[in-house]
């Protein structure tokens, strides 16, 4: 993303859940908070704050930014004289807000060595202490208090999995193609059953967030729509149907291309999904746990939207709209290879006799064919909060259903993710439909 990637989402400042026991917020905040410090277990201080691209940030970057949220947004409202960890954060680690102010260049966020990692880490502290003595008396928070508490919690949640996305593509940059840690879970199985066809009547569907738990304010509000009779695959593509396209010249035939797409391919000098890597007549793929040979029973992951739209056009396919996505999803458990399970990694379809759609959720976020644009009667939120989703609106591909870097409680068949249709370094992958 150029914007969006830091941008994240933002929901109403009105607070669609029951009031939580004051013990159930604090206890999320710091079961939240633990989750972002853990991921950068085993990193080093070096590590955390390089910088591979503009899109990317440092881990140590999203650390702080992650605790300015909280700082700048619910510390420096609720608490009268709070005292700032450090005045000049306030610019350093603001993303996009320009409500709140200047600014640190995106691009330059690697070249920052001072604050180091251990001066981050004693800033979460510092935030986390006065966050802590806030909770302690959830019910003095206004509704809207509590509502922006709820929405700096899943925003640090997008940062988890862009503090991976991020690391992975600074890795892959290093000629000693580190690991970041061993995969916990590993399906080895090279075959998976043919791609299966499950039907949809169409009419008119529900879209968009309606319960009372927390969302973002893209997702609202919820309004009907009408679809047409369409077909979903039964799982995701896997690498070894890609690796057919690719052999079939998938990236050398125009006719398969948007023309914004032909151009990238040109430009870009793309021949297969990024971190593939051709060793004479086999490819290797970097992940997390190192590089190694492609599994072709694997999910395709790191594909943009014009490298999926081709491939579903080489398929005799299309990308679902997320609308027929979001129908599809609606009645499934939002269940699947999610970063509680440690895989690291996309996996082969498990379940091979299922009566519905299989990966719907977890494993690699599913580019649509649809537009990142408001829902009817969306309204942005005053002041700097609706500064989070709203102003990215343009430009950019919803992508749906989570990977496998996204933790389990951030995701549901509402959520809406979405990317400029060249990139490629997020978690992303294809599932066809058709009419
Ligand atoms: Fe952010």
């Amino acid at each position: 993303m150029t914007a969006q990637v830091t941008s994240l989402k933002y929901r109403n400042t009105t607070l669609h859940q029951d009031a939580q026991p004051a013990a159930a917020l604090s206890n999320r905040y710091l079961a939240v908070r633990h989750a972002s410090t853990a991921l950068s277990e085993g990193l080093s201080a070096e590590d955390c704050a390089l910088q591979s691209m503009p899109d990317a940030s440092p881990i140590k970057w999203h650390l702080a930014h992650t605790s300015w949220f909280f700082e700048t947004f619910v510390l420096e409202q609720a608490v009268p004289g709070y005292r700032h960890f450090h005045p000049q954060y306030r610019v350093l680690f603001n993303s996009y807000y320009v409500t709140v102010g200047e600014r640190h260049p995106r691009a330059e966020r690697g070249l920052v060595s001072r604050p180091g990692l251990d001066d981050i880490l004693c800033y979460r502290e510092h935030v986390d202490g006065a966050m802590q003595a806030l909770l302690r008396d959830v019910d003095a928070l206004s509704q809207a208090m509590q509502a922006l508490i709820e929405l700096g919690l899943n925003h640090e949640q997008q940062h988890q999995e862009l503090m991976l996305t991020d690391l992975k593509h600074l890795f892959s940059r290093n000629p000693l193609q580190p690991a970041y840690r061993e995969a916990s879970a590993r399906v080895t199985g090279a075959s998976v059953p043919a791609i299966q066809w499950h039907d949809y009547a169409g009419g008119q569907h529900r879209i968009g967030h309606a319960s009372d738990s927390f969302a973002f304010d893209n997702e609202l509000p919820s309004h009907r729509v009408f679809l047409e009779r369409y077909a979903l695959g039964s799982r995701l593509v896997t690498n070894g149907e890609y690796r057919s396209f690719i052999e079939d010249g998938g990236y050398m035939r125009a006719d398969l291309w948007l023309s914004d797409g032909w151009d990238a391919v040109q430009a870009q000098r793309w021949q297969a999904p990024l971190y593939w890597q051709q060793q004479s007549q086999n490819w290797q793929v970097f992940t997390l746990s190192g590089t190694e040979e492609i599994n072709p029973a694997e999910p395709v992951c790191h594909v943009s939207y014009y490298e999926s739209d081709a491939y579903a056009r080489w398929a005799g396919a299309r990308l679902p709209t997320e609308f027929e996505w979001e129908a599809a999803a609606a009645s499934l458990p939002a269940e699947g290879n999610l970063v509680e399970r440690g895989a690291l990694r996309p996996l082969a379809v498990a379940d091979r006799q299922a009566d519905h759609p299989q990966q719907m959720f977890g494993d690699v976020w599913e580019w649509t064919s649809s537009s990142y644009a408001p829902y009817p009667g969306y309204r942005t939120a005053p002041g700097a909060v609706g500064e989070y989703n709203g102003k990215f609106m343009v430009n950019q591909y919803v992508l749906r259903g989570g990977s496998f870097a996204t933790p389990q409680s951030h995701i549901r068949s509402s959520y809406r993710n979405f990317f400029p249709a060249p990139a490629r370094w997020q978690f992303m992958g294809i599932r066809l439909a058709r009419d």
